[in-house]
């Protein structure tokens, strides 16, 4: 089983709660995954590796750290993943940002790729893939297959839900890839939505349905 970090803190707690009410406004369900997107990008950027440079302050010179390597990416899921991006991009302003085109086959809910847009030098960075909802796994594993395939080897996932049935799956698919997400639900129903959940992450987000 790859390594699962469920990010309990009360903020992400009461927020994944305030979004999760059927009830919430599009425009309130947007902010609150762009605030819980920020508030997981900190846990998952936390181990970073840093590199001291040289620096000087109005009274000396010293060692101060800084993150060590070649900018990461972030690699939102189109369309739902998007939802997190600014939140991530405003705790890590110079991330180069690669999309992701999935959608789901209603039929078959396997995942059929429709736009891969990247920075050139992706195999060289850490990778940061992000769709709100893990829910069979199909997107996330899909996503995760095409950036090993184009050489991609540093890579990191994460979500607002998860099933354990996408827990389990991905692991199997991907046992290097380690997650991040606020809560891990029942189960999956037999549309493939998560349970209890919030229904559908990219609708609630513009308003679509
Ligand atoms: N995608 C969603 O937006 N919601 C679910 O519950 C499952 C997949």
């Amino acid at each position: 089983m790859n390594q699962v970090h469920v990010v309990s803190h009360p903020l992400v707690a009461h927020k994944l709660s305030l979004m999760r009410d059927k009830d919430r406004s599009t425009h309130g369900f947007r902010q609150l995954l762009n605030e819980i997107g920020m508030l997981l990008c900190y846990e998952v950027t936390r181990n970073l590796p840093l590199e001291y440079v040289t620096i000087a302050t109005p009274l000396a010179t010293m060692q101060a750290p800084v993150i060590a390597g070649k900018k990461l990416v972030l690699a939102p899921i189109l369309r739902a993943g998007t939802g997190f991006l600014d939140g991530m991009l405003q705790l890590v302003p110079s991330a180069r940002v690669a999309h992701i085109g999935l959608y789901r086959d209603p039929a078959t809910l396997q995942a059929v790729e429709y736009y891969f847009k990247a920075p050139l030098d992706i195999a060289e960075r850490l990778t940061i893939v992000m769709d709100p909802m893990l829910a069979t796994g199909h997107s996330a594993i899909a996503a995760l297959t095409l950036l090993k395939n184009r050489g991609v080897k540093d890579l990191r996932f994460v979500c607002l839900l998860a099933a354990p049935e996408g827990l389990a799956a991905l692991a199997a698919a991907h046992p290097d890839v380690e997650v991040w997400t606020a809560a891990v639900d029942s189960h999956l129903n037999d549309h493939g939505y998560i349970v209890p959940g919030l229904g559908d992450a990219g609708d609630r987000m513009y308003g679509t349905k």
